[in-house]
Formats: structure tokens, C-alpha cells, sequence
């Protein structure tokens, strides 16, 4: 008999862009409505980059999402970045981990790094105080095929950090590719991914279906059905290394449906029921909870979270489009049914 109802223990989010102002005011509740905590993206104009900005950064979320979600911040890495400062934030919890934007890599990445050597005293720094690195593992060279650069930036570059920081955590963010999953699969107990919810459902197939599709672009791109299949794989194979990471991120109609227009996919409204349905398609449900709720927290080094949340089998047409700072923004399976509900 097909299953009704499924509970478990109290989710996170573990890559999640909320932005600022008016935008956060929007965005932040249906985040806090599904996850207990969340690692905040810094890439906002200016990035985060100081203990002052993290810590202000954080209570202006805080006030958006309510007292009952923990902000996990971060700090946005640059060529500059001191480790004094990493460490001081660190040690002050105004910040858990470090984010790696190679430059121009993605959305709000121009001050991030040229060259990750110039980061080695940051990384070594994090290496000894137990701070992990989020990495966004795309090359920038514009030689190389856009839809090549994750793979690229595992052969030219993470493959030199794991081996030059074998104590470092790194989480590889938002996989999408085969090779990838294998790297993540075979590498040290230090090296961890997150997955979203687009990179499971969709092939870069989505991009262009009848027309071209603006609001099925992110970074990192979609990849070819194999590759979908690849991540799908990790994602429900039960290993601790594959964790929940929405990269839910917002941007307005306007700069969507643009003659140049922004990467990122706002799935934040019904990230769980997304991905509960992966589960149940690939037969792995038995597996969902550990990868939304337990995975994440003991890779990090955090406590699970104590609460549980229920999913219900229930019809849910999702809205084509949901309002937020005076225009609005189109949700991941917009106009579609999805099979399951949160319980509220
Ligand atoms: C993100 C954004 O808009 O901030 N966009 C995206 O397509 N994922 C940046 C990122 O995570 O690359
Ligand atoms: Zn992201």
C-alpha cells in the first residue's frame, strides 16, 4: 500500500540563500516554516566578509524568520581574507563556516577568489580550528565549456586541496554532474556535497523546452539526463557524505525574464516535498530522513535537531507565481501538483 504519511526529525538546510531587505521579509518564513536551520549564503552587495556584517546580517534574518530558526551564517572568502578575523568569528560563533566563490563564478561573486592559493593561510587557518569550507566548485576560465566547469574545477582544483589540507572539511555545494558524485564518493571522510532539488528533478533539457526557460536556469547549470541520474543515485544511496542543500535562490521576475538574465531557482516554498518525491520515486524513502535531518548536522558537527515534522500524502498545486518586495517570484514546480504536503 502506498505511504500516507512519513515523520521525521526536524530538517536543515544546508545551503540556502535568503538576501536582504524586503526580499528576506519574504523569502525567510517559508524557509523557517520547513527547516530548523539553515547555512546563509553571503553574497549579498557588499558580501559578507566582516564579524560585524555576519553578526548584523544575522539578526535582520532572525527578525524575518522568527525566533524559532537558527541562521547558520557565513563568511564569504576573498584574496584578502585574514585568518586572524576567520578565527576570531569563528570562535565568537558569528559565523560556522567559510564560502568559496571562485570570481565571477555566480551571482554576486566579482570580490571572490582569483586564486585559491592566495587563500592557503585561510585554509590552513580553518584546517586547525575545525571550520569547514563550502565550496562552489565551477571554474571561471571562459575556454572551458560552461557545462564541463564543475568537472574542470574538480581535476584543476579541489583535487589540490584535499590532498593539501587532508584534515580540512570541504563541502563541494550544489553537485551536479557524475563526476562529481564519484570524486565526493571516493574522497576522504572530509569531503562531503549538498544536492538541491532542480539537480534532482531536472535535465538541462528544462532550459529549453519550447521555448527558453528562464526560470530553470541556476549555477551550476543543469546536466545531461546521465548526470541527473548520477546525483539522483547519491543523493538516495544512504551515504553520510550527500546532504540537503536547497540553493533556494531568489531573484524577481524582472531580472528572471531578462534579455541577460539571473541564475537561481527559488524552491524554498516546497523544498521538502520536492524532495520527498525523489525519495519515493527511486523507492528509498526509508533513507529521506538521514538525508534531510542527520547527515548534514553530524558532517558539521552540530546537534540534530530535537523536533519532528510530518509529510501527508495529499494533492498540492503549486502557485505560478508568489509575491515578495513589489513584484513577485516563481517557485520551483510552479503550476504543477506535487503528491505531498507538510503537515502544519
Ligand atoms: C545563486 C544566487 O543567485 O545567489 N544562484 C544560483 O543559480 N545558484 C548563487 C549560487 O549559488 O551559485
Ligand atoms: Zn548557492
Amino acid at each position: 500500500m502506498e505511504t500516507q504519511s512519513i515523520t521525521i526529525r526536524r530538517p536543515d538546510d544546508w545551503h540556502l540563500h535568503l538576501r536582504d531587505g524586503e526580499m528576506l521579509k519574504a523569502v525567510a518564513p517559508y524557509t523557517a516554516r520547513q527547516f530548523a536551520r539553515a547555512i546563509i549564503m553571503p553574497n549579498l552587495t557588499p558580501p559578507v566578509t566582516t564579524v560585524a556584517a555576519a553578526v548584523a546580517y544575522r539578526e535582520r534574518i532572525q527578525a524575518a524568520a522568527g525566533a524559532h530558526f537558527t541562521p547558520l551564517m557565513t563568511r564569504y572568502l576573498t584574496d584578502q581574507a585574514s585568518a586572524d578575523e576567520l578565527e576570531r568569528g569563528h570562535a565568537n560563533g558569528a559565523w560556522v563556516a567559510a564560502k568559496l566563490y571562485p570570481a565571477g563564478a555566480t551571482t554576486n561573486s566579482a570580490s571572490g577568489v582569483i586564486d585559491v592559493r592566495n587563500i592557503y593561510p585561510s585554509l590552513e587557518r580553518m584546517q586547525a580550528i575545525g571550520m569547514p569550507l563550502l565550496v562552489h566548485g565551477e571554474v571561471t576560465d571562459p575556454e572551458i565549456d560552461i557545462f564541463d566547469r564543475e568537472a574542470v574545477f574538480i581535476d584543476r582544483v579541489l583535487t589540490g586541496l584535499v590532498r593539501d589540507f587532508p584534515g580540512l572539511k570541504i563541502v563541494l555545494e550544489h553537485i551536479t554532474t557524475t563526476d562529481a558524485a564519484q570524486f565526493v564518493a571516493g574522497a576522504p571522510a572530509t569531503v562531503a556535497a549538498t544536492i538541491t532539488p532542480q539537480h534532482l528533478h531536472l535535465n538541462r533539457n528544462a532550459l529549453f523546452a519550447g521555448g527558453l526557460r528562464p526560470h530553470a536556469y541556476c549555477l551550476p547549470v543543469l546536466k545531461r539526463e546521465a548526470h541527473r541520474l548520477a546525483v539522483r543515485a547519491a543523493a538516495v544511496s544512504g551515504s553520510p557524505k550527500f546532504f540537503l542543500g536547497t540553493d533556494s535562490a531568489p531573484h524577481l521576475r524582472e531580472a528572471k525574464e531578462s534579455g541577460c538574465g539571473c541564475a537561481g531557482i527559488f524552491n524554498a516554498p516546497y523544498a521538502l516535498e520536492s524532495y520527498l518525491t525523489v525519495f519515493e520515486q527511486e523507492g528509498e524513502l526509508d533513507r529521506f530522513e538521514a538525508f534531510a535531518s542527520e547527515h548534514g548536522a553530524n558532517f558539521y558537527g552540530l546537534p540534530l535537531n530535537e523536533g519532528r515534522i510530518a509529510l501527508e500524502r495529499a494533492e498540492v498545486e503549486v502557485a505560478e507565481w508568489l509575491p515578495a518586495a513589489g513584484s513577485k517570484l516563481a517557485p520551483f514546480h510552479a503550476g504543477e501538483r506535487l503528491r505531498w504536503q507538510l503537515a502544519s
